[in-house]
């Protein structure tokens, strides 16, 4: 093993140094957005909430109000209610704080990290009821949009989902998983539904659809774009077409699939993939726009 030229604290694998080196090729600048200089072993770094600027705290105020004014009628009860408990309206929060109340009511954590970190970290994370959150801000160009995930993404739209038990129970599984999949090469069946449920799913609600997933909800267009236009697929959850289902990165979704509760994403979740994973390795993935026979598009009202 060698230090990598970021002098980690820490001692990095062949499969680390290529995950840095993807990173520093996908970002705009060609080199690595977060410092990763601090970061431990599990890629944990302290917040250093300080170091934040009254501007970017500014910007975050922002980035909330504008999101805050277009959650009500479109987020899911859980989401909003959970929001209003965080006091993280006017700055950006600090995460100490916010992983103790946090973890009074799920026994789930915060731990800042410098940005995206590796599959199997990731995971262990979540297995461990630890939620990564970045800790940098976008800058003032990118408010309407990232394409890698910040503070912002990362806290208003998937911490308050946190404070509900069984969403939360189900983070942990998936985390479990996670590490199960990565011997099993299931990870890109895994990656698709956590792009379709975590990051952009939809529930049903008495007054209609309603939106869990924190890509949906920390984006100002695609919140509203999700539930208005006539062009998504809105079709029920099922997990083996989920997984075997492609994804935009770079545009709206074209398919969202809806779960009837966070019962029906716990339990029909828990199952071992293993025979899932061999199967849909001998099926074409499906395109993001297709719908299949017998499968309905929901009404969003
Ligand atoms: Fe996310």
């Amino acid at each position: 093993m060698k230090k990598f030229p970021f002098e980690m604290n820490m001692d990095i694998t062949a499969d680390q140094a290529a995950f840095f080196k993807t990173l520093a090729e996908k970002s705009d600048s060609g080199t690595l957005r977060g410092d990763y200089a601090s970061a431990d072993a599990q890629y944990v770094v302290a917040q250093n909430w300080a170091a934040y600027t009254p501007e970017q705290h500014a910007l975050w105020r922002k980035l909330y109000q504008r999101q805050a004014r277009l959650v009500p009628g479109r987020a899911c009860d859980i989401f909003i209610d959970s929001l209003a408990g965080l006091d993280a309206a006017e700055r950006i929060p600090q995460f100490d704080r916010i992983s103790e109340t946090l973890y009074k009511a799920t026994r789930w954590q915060l731990a800042a990290v410098p940005g995206l970190v590796p599959d199997q970290t990731f995971f262990e994370h979540l297995a461990k009821r630890r939620f990564p959150v970045t800790v940098w801000l976008r800058e003032p160009h990118e408010f309407d949009y990232i394409v890698e995930p910040d503070v912002f993404h990362d806290f208003f739209g998937h911490v308050p989902l946190l404070f509900n038990p069984v969403f939360a129970d189900h983070l942990q599984e998936y985390g479990k998983g996670g590490l199960k999949a990565l011997s099993l090469d299931g990870l890109k069946f895994l990656a698709r539904l956590y792009w379709y449920t975590v990051e952009f799913g939809l529930i049903e609600s008495p007054q209609g659809l309603r939106v869990y997933g924190a890509g949906i909800l920390s984006s100002g267009g695609e919140i509203e774009h999700c539930m208005k236009s006539a062009q998504p697929h809105r079709i029920r959850f099922d997990v083996e077409r989920v997984m075997r289902t492609l994804y935009k990165i770079d545009s709206y979704q074209e398919t969202y699939f809806v779960i009837r509760d966070f019962h029906q994403l716990f339990d029909d979740t828990a199952p071992d993939f293993t025979p899932i994973y061999q199967r849909l390795k001998t099926l074409e993935a499906l395109p993001a726009d297709s719908l299949l026979p017998g499968e309905v598009n929901l009404s969003t009202t």
